[in-house]
Order: C-alpha cells, then structure tokens, then sequence
C-alpha cells in the first residue's frame, strides 16, 4: 500500500516537471501550483491515502510527499523568475523558423553602378574627381569646342540659371576644370548630375546622372582607349560582353565614338530593351580636341588624350531590367528595397 502511495507520488513529481518547463507565463505557472501543490490540489489527493497506512508505513510516504511538495515548489519558483513579469518566454523557441529580415536600407541602383565603375577605373589608375552642377556657359560650352549658337547651347536643353549662368548639361565642364588645375599626366573620372530641359517620360528625366573619363598625356592614342574601355567593359559587365565602337560626332573630340556593350538582356540576340539591335550604347568619346587643349592651356602638339562620358542611370536599367527611368527618381520604397544589400 505504502509502495503503491510513493509510486504515485513519484508519477506527480515527474507529470508537474513537465508541465512547470512547458508552462511559457507566470498565469500558467500560477495555475499549476494550484493544480499541484493546492489545498485541493493532486497532491492533497494522493495524502488522502495516508489514512489506509499502518503507524510503521506512514512516516516514509509523509517524507516522500514532503520531497516532492519541495521539490515542485522550487521548479515553479525557478521558472517563475525566469520569466520577465508579463512576458511570454513561450514553451520553447522554435529554433527551425526563418529570422526576421531586418530592413538596414542600401544603396541606389544608380550608386551602386556609379561605385562600381568609379572602382574599376581607381584600379585602372583614374582619380575620382566632382565639379560644380551650376556652371559659367564658358565651362559647359565654349571652352570645349561647343560655340553658343551650337543646337547644344539652344535654351531648348539648357536650364539656365541667370544671364551666363547655367545647370550644367553635362559633366564634360570638369575636364577644363580639372586641366586648368593640373599639368599632365591627368586620368580622372567624374561623376555627377547633370540637368537638361527634357521632358520627363519613360526614357528622359530632367536630372540624371553622368560619369566623365579624361586622360591626357604624351602619346596616348585612341588604341590606349580602346584597350581601357575594352577592360572596364569585361570587368563591369562580364567577360563574354562584347564592345563595339562606331563613329559619331561631338564638338569637343577629334575622332569621336560611340560605345556600344552588347546587350545584357538578350546576350545580344535583340529585345525590346534593346530595340532588336543586340547592343546597348555605354558612352559616348574620343580623342580630345586640340582646342580643348588650346582653352585649358595644355600644347595641342606636346598633348593627347582621350575622353568619355557615360549613363550610369541607363547602364543600370539595362543591368536590372528597370523598363522606365522614371522609377530611379522617385523614391518609391517598394521598388528602391528590391536593390537592398
Ligand atoms: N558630354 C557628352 C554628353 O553629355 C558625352 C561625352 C561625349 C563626353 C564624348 C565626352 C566625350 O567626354 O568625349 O552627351
């Protein structure tokens, strides 16, 4: 009979274990106390059988009851501490769920071509250089090579600011900056925002962004600019991205060039980002002009040099399939968390 109590009291001690380390509130826990150890409680009940025992047989279960009333009273007061008051520590923590992905920002897909190109060209020997967004019409247009009459200086595309005074429609007005600055050797790049008077839809903001290059020094050739921009191409957009170089025309080189990378979307099979040709212009360039050099006080015959400047807003719609420029511009949090680090 005795044995029979002590079994049972064994079961209670271990039942309540149980039940104090799932318990996951300090209302939980409350109630088990109740439930166990209460006045009316299971252990109570399982005490009722003491009236059954012999004299001999009743000392040893009034021990083994004590035991575990201490025993479950400490296991509640240790889990009760525990817990924070009012908190839930739940019955365990479920280790297999995912994390919370934290929102921590990043930067702007534009940025992030920008810092990337500005990275390979500090590999290839250029300084990063900035220059000013309001500009003199003798930076941004007349001292490379662009006279004022020029469709280029029409009030169609320029902002100006005041009588001379413009926002610059290009970030080509630092390269006279920077060469009235420094003697050669230069290799700079330069990125910036530049303004134009476009209207704004799917393919024209009045504000984008431009890097400039510019590298001048004696004997350098338009092979030195292939080769370079043959690199940055392999380096920026992989090495299977082919580059193309076809004439073109801007008053401040001599040849000049466009630069097309074969398109990312369709690997040059045409796309409607594309337009079905297969390619996508980078960059327009050539070899600077001596009248460049003439303005900037750098000897046209001792000189040369090659410059380019490109859309890092397109190379980056081109780069994440982005279908309308207008989403770089307008702090949409839905679409800028896309490109989140
Ligand atoms: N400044 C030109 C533009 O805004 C781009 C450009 C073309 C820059 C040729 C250059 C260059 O430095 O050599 O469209």
């Amino acid at each position: 009979m005795s044995q029979d109590l002590i079994g049972q009291l064994r079961e209670l001690e271990a039942d309540g274990a149980r039940a104090i380390g799932g318990a996951g509130s300090a209302d939980a826990l409350e109630t088990l106390r109740v439930e166990y150890l209460g006045r009316k409680g299971r252990l109570t009940a399982i005490l009722r059988g003491l009236g059954g025992l012999t004299a001999e047989e009743r000392p040893a279960v009034g021990a083994e009851a004590n035991r575990v009333k201490e025993a479950l009273s400490a296991l509640l007061d240790e889990r009760t501490a525990s817990l924070a008051p009012g908190e839930e520590a739940g019955p365990a923590v479920d280790l297999t769920l995912p994390g919370r992905r934290r929102w921590k920002g990043g930067l702007h897909p534009v940025t992030q071509v920008i810092e990337e190109v500005c990275d390979i060209f500090r590999d290839l020997g250029f300084t990063r250089v900035v220059g000013p967004e309001a500009e003199t019409t003798d930076y941004n247009f007349t001292r490379l090579n662009i006279p004022l009459d020029h469709p280029a200086a029409d009030m169609h595309d320029t902002l100006y600011l005041s009588d001379g005074v413009l926002l610059r429609t290009h970030t080509s007005p630092v390269q006279a900056r920077v060469m009235e600055k420094f003697a050669p050797p230069v290799r700079v790049v330069v990125p910036g925002k530049v303004f134009r008077r476009d209207p704004y839809d799917a393919s024209h903001a009045p504000a984008f962004e431009q890097i400039e290059g510019l590298a001048v020094d004696e004997g350098i050739t338009f092979v030195d600019f292939k080769a370079t921009i043959s690199e940055f191409v392999r380096r920026f957009f992989g090495p299977g991205a082919k580059t193309r170089f076809r004439p073109s025309y801007f008053p401040f080189t001599e040849p000049s060039a466009e630069v097309d990378v074969s398109c990312q979307l369709c690997s040059g099979s045409g796309c409607s980002a594309c337009k079905g040709t297969g390619w996508m212009e980078i960059m327009g360039s050539g070899m600077v002009h001596p009248n460049v050099f003439r303005a900037a006080g750098y000897d046209p015959e001792k000189y040369t040099g090659y410059a380019f400047g490109m859309g890092p807003g397109r190379i980056a719609m081109q780069r994440f399939g982005i279908p309308d420029i207008r989403l770089l511009y307008e702090s949409d949090v839905r679409f800028l968390e896309q490109f989140a680090g």
